[in-house]
């Protein structure tokens, strides 16, 4: 066998006429049969028996084999090919894949309490006796997850994780990776199954990896995982092909069958069928099992050979995983527990100040480079002002930098005895350093949860909106981002590039370019990194977004404390454009004045007490400045007038005493009183006051109105359309459940009637279609009963819903 077929067979064969090509055809068939047999066997003893016969060398002979014979009769490549798809790439990156089923991240656990919460959480949700619990626990793999598509137990496609919806197609380099089978095994593969799991390099190919990319002038990679992303994302299967990638199996997405009704066992079938899974992981039955193994591996960690970053719990049984379901992006049914993060210590060189979207000043550490748990770090996150004073970090400080997961790193604190002489503590500056605005502390009372890290009066702002060229930048890079109008080929480089040359200076400007660029003596095809094609190329893309969803739209206007949440909340309140314009404008004009809304901030004053005050003084008005009590203090004369004490002391705290200033603000406040439009929008699903405010404030600015006024011109903004829930009897009725339930939990039962199109609501009113009434049912169902709303027992309930 050899080479007959090979090299500059094609040619010959043609020359010698067609019956020898055909010969040659059938040769290479049944050679190319006979080697995927061959490659097969080998796979299965080296993954399923740990027992190789060959070589690695003479195992990839085998597959170079194969790989030149395809090559040389395309034709005859078969579907379950366990070589390299060696045809050519795909010119322009990647090919998309829609996950059946969306891959999910996992919610974090830090401390024991979390995983202890965990673990209660769906105790009480499937209503769980202790003894009846039981959990896996497996290492938390630091490389990149992968979706595997098996049919009748061949490997079709490849695609990576993406966005958790759509992954790009790898099939061709996946096909490359050892550790993954062409072909599963045994008798109880299901005709199709999603296997999951994840792809990383192991310590030591990373050093030799790294360490032949600088023999041979080539970068070096920063760590296992971005060599392992690095290396599956590329162009040329071969080069995939000489990275020493490996995988480990441990979850699945579709599937026509399961092969068991446990995590556990699902694992154990992977392992029979051929695929690699993890040796560490175990079956656990309470938290302190958990927890055990989660300090044993940790103890293990640095001799594993492969990065991880913590531990991962799964429920185990398959019934009650899916019982059990998910909350937003992340399963209820697992939980990673992370490993403490890593720190290091370096110098503090520099303190720069970056502006953010919404303005924010943003201080961020300039660091002597360090390496942190295998990764050069040389910046850090000062997260605010505030903290560079906690902490009092100062230039030329030696600091603690701490780096978890993909977080961006930290400075932890100062090591003080290490401060140089002479370094001064660090001035934050009160002016914009991009445009030279103000920059100021708002108070608009924003809490940590509403907005992370925005708390308060933490950040200082710049106040120059779209006149600041960092903002009217950040702004440009959100609106072609991913979740927003996600334009490819408009990343953050040529944003940069077209504000610089004024190509692009405000989102409308996006839509205009290719018209624009048809009349310009300075085509985009002929600037430096462009031509023809890419040129064309971006335009279509733009093009490609002229229509636009709603919620996508608003989202990508950029508004602080508008997220796709509050968009997705917006658009389905509002369902059309104008209909939403028309609620912000009418809230605009129907804002409540800043004497009103200084009286609702009083601290400790509750906003009734302090409308009945504002009521209150503007009654006595000048009886409270000249009155008979006139030389108490104010304080005692709010009293007097009916004020309650609390709200009497707050109000001469913040007038300073000065009765007039209090009357005359008190006076202004009450013609000040929000209208009817400002309430409706506050009170719209999903808005409330913070996201009310934001909006209010981005669309009374001028620049912002025209900016939107422009894009609007070139648009075509689709109405909102609602998501298909499984239509129900139940479908739009509003539901409360109440008691004890007997085969759901409560929470269970909610997650079920929303996805079944129903509303539950906490309390009962008119509007109520049904209570579902448990075991000790009080005050709700008597409430049901007397307005007359139909009321159902759990039974009833489930029969109503099938
Ligand atoms: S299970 C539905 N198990 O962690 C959840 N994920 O934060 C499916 N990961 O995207 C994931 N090791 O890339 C699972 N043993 C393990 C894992 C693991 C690493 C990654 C995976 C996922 C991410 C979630």
């Amino acid at each position: 066998m050899g080479k007959r077929v090979t090299g500059s067979a094609g040619t010959g064969a043609r020359q010698a006429g067609e019956g020898a090509a055909v010969d040659a055809a059938a040769e290479a068939s049944a050679e190319m049969e006979g080697l995927a047999a061959e490659i097969a066997r080998h796979d299965a003893l080296y993954h399923r028996h740990d027992a190789p016969e060959i070589s690695d060398a003479a195992y990839d002979a085998l597959r170079l084999r194969l790989a030149e014979l395809e090559a040389e009769f395309p034709g005859l490549v078969r579907p379950d090919s366990p070589s390299a798809n060696v045809g050519a790439p795909p010119a322009e990156g990647f090919g998309k894949v829609r996950h059946a089923v969306p891959m999910l991240s996992l919610a974090n656990a830090f401390t024991d309490e979390d995983v202890q919460e965990f673990v209660d959480r769906i105790v009480r949700f499937l209503n769980l006796d202790a003894a009846d619990l039981a959990l896996t626990a497996e290492p938390k793999i630091d490389g990149l997850s992968i979706s595997l598509r098996y049919e009748r137990g061949v490997l079709v496609t490849a695609a990576t994780r993406g966005d958790g919806a759509e992954g790009e197609n790898v099939t061709a380099n996946v096909r490359t990776i050892r550790d993954i089978p062409a072909r599963l095994i045994g008798d109880d593969v299901p005709g199709l199954i999603d296997v999951r799991g994840e792809i990383f390099i192991s310590h030591d190919d990373f050093a030799a990896l790294n360490a032949a990319q600088a023999a041979s002038g080539e970068k070096t990679f920063a760590n296992p995982r971005n060599a392992a992303a690095g290396s599956l994302r590329q162009l040329d299967p071969s080069i995939t092909a000489a990275r020493p990638l490996r995988f480990f199996a441990y979850a699945w997405g579709e599937a026509s069958a399961l092969a068991a009704e446990t995590q556990f066992g699902m694992i154990e079938a992977y392992r029979r069928w051929g695929l690699p899974t993890n040796p560490d992981t175990r079956l656990c039955r309470s938290v302190e099992d958990l927890l055990a193994f989660y300090r044993n591996l940790g103890e293990r960690r640095a001799s594993l050979g492969y990065d991880i970053d913590g531990v991962v719990y799964k429920v185990d049984r398959l019934a009650d995983q899916l019982r059990l379901g998910f909350v937003s992006r992340s399963p209820r049914w697992a939980i990673a527990h992370k490993f403490p993060a890593e720190q290091a210590t370096t110098i503090l060189e520099a303190i720069e100040i970056q502006v953010g979207r919404t303005g924010s000043l943003t201080p961020v550490a300039k660091l002597k480079p360090v390496t942190v748990g295998g990764v050069v770090v040389s910046n850090a996150t000062l997260h605010n002002e505030d903290e560079i004073a906690r902490k009092d970090i100062r230039v030329g400080d030696t600091v603690v930098v701490q780096r978890a997961g993909d977080v961006i790193p930290q400075v932890v604190r100062v090591i003080d005895d290490k401060r140089p002489p002479g370094a001064m503590p660090f001035v934050f500056p009160r002016q914009c350093p991009v445009c030279g605005s103000p920059a100021e502390r708002g108070g608009d009372g924003a809490t940590a949860e509403e907005d992370p890290g925005h708390a308060g009066d933490v950040v200082r702002r710049c106040t120059g909106g779209l006149v600041c060229p960092a903002q009217a930048k950040e702004r440009l890079k959100h609106f072609v981002s991913r979740n927003a109008f996600d334009i490819e080929g408009l990343g953050d480089e040529r944003i940069e590039l077209f504000y610089a040359e004024g190509r692009i200076m405000r989102p409308g400007d996006i839509f205009t370019l290719a018209a624009r660029d048809a009349r310009s003596s300075k085509r985009l095809a002929d600037q430096k990194g462009f031509g023809k094609r890419s040129a064309e190329k971006l335009f279509d893309a733009i093009e490609a977004r002229r229509t636009i969803s709603l919620q996508r739209f608003l989202y990508a206007l950029g508004i602080r404390h508008v997220g796709e949440t509050t968009s997705r909340d917006l658009a389905a309140t509002y369902r059309t454009w104008p209909a939403v314009r028309a609620a912000i404008e009418g809230a605009v004009a129907a804002r409540p004045g800043p004497d009103w809304q200084r009286f609702m901030a009083l601290p400790g004053v509750g906003e009734k007490t302090a409308e009945a005050a504002i009521g209150k003084i503007a009654e006595q008005g000048s009886k409270l400045v000249t009155g008979g009590l006139f030389a108490e203090p104010l304080e005692t004369r709010l009293e007097a007038a009916g004020v309650p004490a609390k709200a009497a002391k707050s109000i001469a705290d913040v007038f300073r005493g000065n009765a007039s200033d209090a009357v005359d603000a008190a006076t202004r406040a009450g013609r000040q009183r929000p209208g009817e439009a400002f309430l409706e929008l506050v009170t719209a699903p999903g808005v409330g006051e913070v996201s009310a405010a934001a909006l209010i404030e981005f669309f009374s600015r001028e620049e912002n109105a025209r900016a939107v006024a422009e894009l609007e011109a070139q648009l075509t903004i689709e109405a909102f359309e609602p998501v298909q829930t499984v239509a129900s009897a139940v479908t739009g009725k509003t539901v409360v459940f109440t008691g004890t339930l007997e085969k759901l939990s409560r929470n269970e039962a909610k997650a079920q009637a929303e996805r079944l199109g129903a509303k539950v609501a906490s309390s009962v009113s008119k509007k109520t279609d049904y209570v579902i009434a448990g075991a000790d049912a009080g005050s709700k169902l008597d409430k049901a009963k007397e307005l007359g709303v139909e009321v159902l027992t759990e039974d009833a309930w489930l029969a109503m819903i099938g």
